[in-house]
């Protein structure tokens, strides 16, 4: 097969600041071993997140001059309602200005002490806002979903067995929603298969739990559909993207992933009475419900974005360089989830640094070392992010201790690919001169934001 080429031309340019690993060791230290402390001029390649990071085509810029910014009835809110209308099939959309402001509004809703929301798996600011609510965040991932080492083409499904025991056992009157993630971003970006989202839909629609899709990586989500799932082998995405849809009764949506826009999100719902709900906290806490927490231009950028992204070119290349990075990476033995996810490459940080105990953060000592060695940028998945402590102050490790390399979309080339499987082989080499942290300061909800950490000499 030839070369799969980025499916685009690049009109505009930003300069790379280049910087030495005497100066990256420094940089490091001050930011206290975090990666959300450091500069974005102090990086050279920045793989924090695919989130809001992404490069909007020509279309989109040229959709950011026609933004109509009317406080009320705004023409740029009809185009993104159309748009939202036409893609996930339901009737009532809400702007918001991101994923978690959807969460917020939802959550503060349907929430409540003694509520559980049950999930594949929960993203960490819909988990806060579950817990902020009063509610219980469970996730629910099928057992194949657990162990990076293992292939499996749908390894983001929910285990929908353990879905309906948790249903006797706690009575469906104290569940108000189930949650799929597509893709699951904590447990690898793995995909989850249309007929894991069909059996979820059955066993929902029997004790009559709502369900929801958190849909910020669907497209990709649907090409993985189209590629693994053999029923959808010549269906169009936007086809399975519908059909996905369609078994849901609603979707919270960060349009900072797959509608490759800087800013923006929604809620997608069926239910009229919800709706009115959501529209009076939305007034409240985001805006108008014509522009939610967005500029006009900002609606204009997303309803371009979301056919964009259904693009069969651009996805093919969009998976296909998370693969590519991948495949480099398991050649020489670095330890990664397998299969490639559909928005990063995790490595195991467990297996890539065995001296390093979870206590000592080996996930978070990892991403220092790839920021030193390389200027590269990364964010640990693992027990600094979802670590808990128990009674007697000793941490719970998290399930697993992944590093993120979240790649944003049509921003590097395959030259800047290459770059960081070199830097990550070079680290992998020498890992074993890489030592632990400990935490100096940590703030009580989503401590992995502004944590401070040094080096256990
Ligand atoms: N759900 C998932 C699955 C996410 O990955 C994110 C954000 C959100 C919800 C919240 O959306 O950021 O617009 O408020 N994930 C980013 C990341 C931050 O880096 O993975 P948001």
């Amino acid at each position: 097969m030839s070369t799969i080429i980025e499916p685009f031309r690049i009109k505009s340019v930003e300069p790379i600041f280049f910087t030495t690993k005497e100066q990256r060791a420094v940089v490091l230290e001050k930011a206290f071993y975090n990666p959300f402390l450091i500069r974005a001029d102090d990086v050279m390649i920045d793989l924090l997140t695919d989130s809001g990071t992404n490069a909007m085509s020509s279309a989109q810029w040229a959709g950011i001059m026609i933004g109509d910014e009317s406080y009320a009835g705004s023409n740029s809110f009809f185009h993104f309602e159309k748009a939202v209308q036409d893609i996930t099939g339901m009737p009532i959309i809400i702007p918001t200005h991101q994923g978690r402001a959807s969460e917020k509004i939802l959550f503060s809703i349907i929430g409540g002490k003694g509520k559980y929301i049950v999930s594949n798996t929960l993203f960490d600011t819909t988990r806060a806002n579950i817990e902020f609510s009063g509610a219980e965040g469970i996730d629910l991932l099928c057992p194949e979903g657990k162990i990076p080492s293992v292939p499996a083409p749908f390894k983001g499904n929910m285990d929908v067995e353990a879905l309906e025991k948790f249903i006797i056992e706690k009575g469906a009157v104290n569940i108000p929603l189930c949650m799929v993630t597509v893709t699951n971003n904590s447990g690898g970006g793995q995909p989850v298969s249309m007929q894991n989202i069909r059996d979820v839909k059955q066993i929902c629609g029997r004790y009559g739990i709502t369900l929801f899709i958190d849909a910020c990586r669907f497209a990709e989500n649907c090409y993985f559909i189209k590629l693994r799932e053999k029923e959808f082998a010549n269906t169009p995405i936007p086809a399975i993207v519908r059909e996905l849809f369609s078994y849901a009764d609603g979707c919270t949506m960060s349009a900072k992933k797959d509608a490759i826009a800087n800013i923006g999100g929604f809620i997608a719902l069926r239910d009229e009475d919800l709706a009115l709900k959501c529209r009076n906290l939305l007034i409240i806490t985001e805006g108008f419900p014509t522009y939610g927490g967005l500029a006009g231009r900002d609606l204009e950028a997303i309803s371009i974005g979301l056919y964009e992204v259904m693009d069969e070119h651009y996805l093919q290349y969009r998976i296909r360089s998370i693969e590519y990075l991948t495949e480099k990476l398991i050649a020489e033995g670095v330890p990664v989830m397998q299969p490639a996810g559909g928005h990063a490459v995790y490595i195991d940080a467990k297996v890539f640094l065995p001296h390093i105990p979870s206590h000592q953060y080996p996930g978070q000592a990892l991403v220092g070392a790839l920021y030193r060695e390389g200027g590269i940028r990364s964010v640990e998945i693992g027990s600094l992010m979802f670590g808990k402590y128990d009674d007697e102050g000793q941490l719970i490790p998290a399930m697993m201790e992944l590093v993120r390399l979240a790649i944003p979309r049509r921003v590097y080339t395959q030259s800047h690919i290459d770059y960081v499987a070199e830097i990550i082989i070079k680290v992998y080499r020498e890992r074993e001169k890489i030592k632990g942290l400990k935490i100096t300061y940590e703030s009580p909800t989503l401590r992995h934001f502004t944590a401070k950490l040094e080096e256990i000499s």
